[in-house]
């Protein structure tokens, strides 16, 4: 009998079990802090897993996280060796791709400066510029970069990319690896997608936003999407502060709950948001994750193995 365990927090884990259970007939599902032998635990699904998630399971087969970026997780002191597979689906793309244009679409129609006119009852006609001038730069070309960039060109953005290893998007121009300051130089709007590992920690810094392109109205601006990890804040409040960034979309912070002293709240050219850009959908959560135990279960290879070298 194959064994499903649950480890979830800050999620419906008891709505999560029950969906399972509807959709994997014939595998048991249990949750932590049931009565359960961790022996016979075949898949473990977790979300910010406590110390104590992969106690015991001798026989576990693979670990399945609600969550595409698997920073913390890779980080648990007690993770076992064996392959993490990551949530990567349709539905969570479609909504980042929502939250992404959202954001450089308010940044390339001067939000702020309209926001900032209507408050002070100032009636001036300055006009945004075509999508076609304004240059949004995507750092992170993966399964949500690389949709991102291709929903903005629909647009018609001028959209450039930046990756680790080289890659060929139709309509885009992409960078990789050393060539970020020329990637830097040529974006009005920067976004970040990328996974937090250690060569991608700190990487939306003072330094880096002194590079971007200077011709947005407004700008330049930042959109982060991915972890807060990536941004130095003290240097975020600074550079919007100072002018060298125009405005700045958080959905991400160094510490969530984002602390109630944080002078990020203050600012109005700041946009902030609760880690909500892209939620991992239960329904599209339960059929990506059945059907992979399923696969697995008949022999099949499983998908998207997170690179523990790499990191993501
Ligand atoms: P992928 O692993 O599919 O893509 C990662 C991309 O980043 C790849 O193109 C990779 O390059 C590039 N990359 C990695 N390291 C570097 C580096 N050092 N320099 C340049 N490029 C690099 O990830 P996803 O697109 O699925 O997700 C990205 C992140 O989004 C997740 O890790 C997660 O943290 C975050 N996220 C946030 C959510 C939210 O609600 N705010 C929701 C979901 C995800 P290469 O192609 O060469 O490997
Ligand atoms: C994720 C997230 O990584 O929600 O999926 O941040």
């Amino acid at each position: 009998m194959t064994t499903l365990l649950l480890h979830l927090s800050d999620v419906d884990e008891a709505g999560w079990a029950r969906r399972y259970a509807e959709a994997l007939p014939g595998i048991t599902v249990v949750r932590q802090g049931e009565s359960f032998d961790p022996a016979a635990v075949d898949y473990v699904f977790v979300w910010k897993p406590k110390a104590n998630a992969f106690d015991g399971l001798t026989n576990l087969k693979a670990v399945l996280s609600l969550g595409a970026g698997v920073d913390a997780l890779l980080k648990h002191p007690a993770l076992p060796d064996l392959p993490i597979v990551r949530f990567v689906d349709a539905d969570l793309t479609q909504r980042m791709t929502d939250y992404v244009v959202a954001q450089v679409t308010y940044h390339q129609r001067l939000g702020t400066r309209f926001k900032r006119d209507q408050a002070a009852r100032n009636w001036k006609q300055l006009y945004p510029p075509a999508a076609s001038e304004t240059t949004v730069g995507v750092m992170g070309l993966g399964e949500l970069g690389t949709d991102a960039v291709e929903k903005l060109r629909a647009l018609g953005f001028t959209v450039f990319g930046w990756s680790r290893s080289p890659k060929t998007i139709a309509g885009i121009e992409t960078f990789a690896g050393d060539r970020l300051d020329q990637f830097l130089g040529r974006t009005d709007i920067l976004v970040c997608l990328l996974p937090l590992t250690p060569e991608t920690t700190g990487i939306l810094n003072y330094r880096l936003f002194q590079k971007l392109r200077r011709k947005l109205d407004g700008g330049p601006a930042i959109v982060n999407a991915a972890r807060g990890g990536h941004q130095i804040e003290t240097d975020i409040v600074k550079a919007l502060g100072d002018g060298t960034l125009g405005a700045a979309s958080l959905d991400v912070f160094q510490t969530e709950p984002l602390p109630a002293d944080s002078p990020l709240w203050a600012l109005d050219n700041a946009y902030l948001t609760p880690h909500i850009a892209a939620i991992s959908n239960i329904d599209a959560g339960v059929r990506y994750f059945s059907q992979i135990i399923r696969d697995h279960q008949a022999g099949r290879p499983l998908p998207n193995v997170v690179d523990r070298i790499r990191g993501y």
